[in-house]
């Protein structure tokens, strides 16, 4: 079977219903145009499995929550990576977690995963105290100044601080550190070449391309650089790198060089920008909802008083995280999830082929009318303790089954973190005029940002 098989639009699979379109391109126009308005149409229109066309090529879109729990925990042996936009990252991330499959990848979770329990996290949480910390010192700068800041650059610029200095100790926040120039140079390429559907664009040496291939050079020089020097002589602090370097698998055996490469360029790209944008959508909805503000504000003064959030601090602030939590309903970082079917099976009763392209979207799952009550509506109680839990595959942020993020610990404590150290001191208001929309790109992202006024709160 071919790599294209089973996505090919002229061999019909009397599949599923397909959303209307006179456009010979298929949906691809309006999907580039706006993504998430055209899947909820599909949904709406046509169901909860419906047929897009991006111009040769079928994607099939899955919204029964039951269904995608399937795809992903139950059948997850016959939906695997082997996507276009999968085989795009594993240029340049090469065969990390998120992008390798079967024994390769078993093995690297295996080794990995204690490394993320939540006693090893525990160890690297004062990274995340002190980087929330110098923030709210410079907010509070732009506070007494009256100036405007864009709280989506303020939160990429503090998570990409806490990635760096967990992962080996160092700031990456600092453009004047060489590994912080190649990686921004690295993922404005990338962000161009995701944008594509057909992988035989990256081969071609197209200006983007090669600026791309450059920048991983870069990146791979540099990181390697940093393995030997942690090998020579680990970090006086906890770092991720360290943990990883002394990982065993059961037959004593740890991991290459080239695979720490490939694992840590996995982490600092799949656990920065994720998180930055689960920030940001935070603050966003708070700033238009001001009883839940209110309210969350009370429950961090009762505990914090002014002082930075620290791991002791995130048992006493469920409500902060219920407010991160339905605001990554309404806003998941991730905001698709894409399978390719290895062999025929059925969903919501219509055949799939056999190297079938299925999509599976939080941001549908998580508005899916039948599930949730008022579901463009922001309510933290959703998740308060005494609700029912949402039923399976219907609120996935960190996605469900063996491939669910190894990083949801670390990303919902410095979330919580840099969320009460900062909403304790400081509200953000947004500036009148400036039109939030969302970004669908590699993560779902503000366009433009989020221009707000940082006033003190007392
Ligand atoms: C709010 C923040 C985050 C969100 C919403 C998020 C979401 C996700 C999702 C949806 C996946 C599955 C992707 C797929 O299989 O197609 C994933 C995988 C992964 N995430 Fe996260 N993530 C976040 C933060 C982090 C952090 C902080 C780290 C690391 C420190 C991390 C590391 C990873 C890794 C290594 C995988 C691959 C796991 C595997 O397949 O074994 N993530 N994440």
């Amino acid at each position: 079977m071919s790599y294209y098989d089973g996505m090919l639009a002229w061999r019909e699979n009397a599949g599923a219903p397909v959303l209307p379109t006179r456009n010979l391109l298929g949906h691809s126009p309006e999907f580039n145009r706006d993504p998430m308005a055209t899947m909820l149409r599909a949904r709406h229109e046509c169901g909860d499995l419906v047929r897009l066309r991006f111009g040769p090529f079928w994607f099939h879109l899955l919204s029964d929550p039951a269904e995608a729990y399937g795809v992903l925990v139950e059948k997850h042996k016959n939906y695997s990576k082997r996507t276009p936009g999968y085989d795009m990252l594993r240029m340049v991330l090469g065969d990390g977690l998120v992008t390798s499959e079967g024994e390769l990848w078993r093995r690297q979770r295996r080794i990995a995963q204690p490394a993320f329990r939540k006693k090893e996290i525990s160890a690297l949480t004062d990274v995340m105290s002190e980087a929330a910390d110098d923030l709210a010192r410079t907010w509070q700068r732009s506070a007494r100044l009256g100036s405007s800041i864009d709280v989506a650059s303020e939160m990429a610029r503090v998570t990409l601080r806490i990635a760096g200095e967990t992962l080996f100790g160092l700031d990456l926040s600092d453009d004047s550190v060489d590994v912080s120039r190649a990686l921004t140079r690295m993922l404005g390429g990338f962000s161009k070449l995701i944008t594509t559907p057909f992988p035989i664009m990256a081969a071609l040496p197209t200006p983007s391309n090669v600026q791309l291939k450059r920048a991983i050079v870069d990146l791979d020089k540099i990181v390697h650089q940093i393995i030997a020097e942690h090998r020579r002589q680990p970090s006086a602090k906890p770092t991720l790198l360290g943990m990883l370097i002394d990982a065993r698998d059961e037959d004593g055996k740890g991991m290459s060089d080239k695979q720490l490469r490939d694992e840590v360029l996995t982490i600092l790209l799949a656990g920065h920008e994720t998180t930055a944008n689960a920030l940001t959508w935070t603050f966003y909805v708070l700033s238009k909802h001001p009883a839940e503000r209110r309210r969350l504000e009370a429950e961090i003064d009762a505990v914090l008083a002014g002082r930075p959030a620290t791991m002791a601090d995130i048992a006493n602030l469920p409500f902060t995280a219920q407010v991160i939590k339905e605001s990554m309903r309404l806003y998941p970082p991730v905001w698709t999830v894409a399978r390719r079917c290895e062999e025929e099976d059925q969903l919501c009763g219509y055949r799939i082929p056999a190297g079938g392209l299925v999509l599976t979207s939080p941001y549908v799952l998580h508005r899916h009318p039948d599930i949730w009550d008022n579901p463009e509506g922001f309510d933290p109680d959703r998740f308060a303790p005494d609700r029912p839990a949402p039923p399976r595959g219907a609120y996935m942020p960190f996605i469900v089954g063996p491939r669910k993020c190894i990083g949801e610990h670390f990303a919902m404590s410095e979330a919580v973190i840099v969320l009460a150290t900062l909403l304790g001191r400081f509200r953000l208001d947004l500036v009148p005029g400036h039109k939030v929309e969302p970004d669908p790109s590699i993560t779902l992202r503000p366009k433009n940002g989020i221009m707000v006024k940082v006033l003190e709160r007392n």
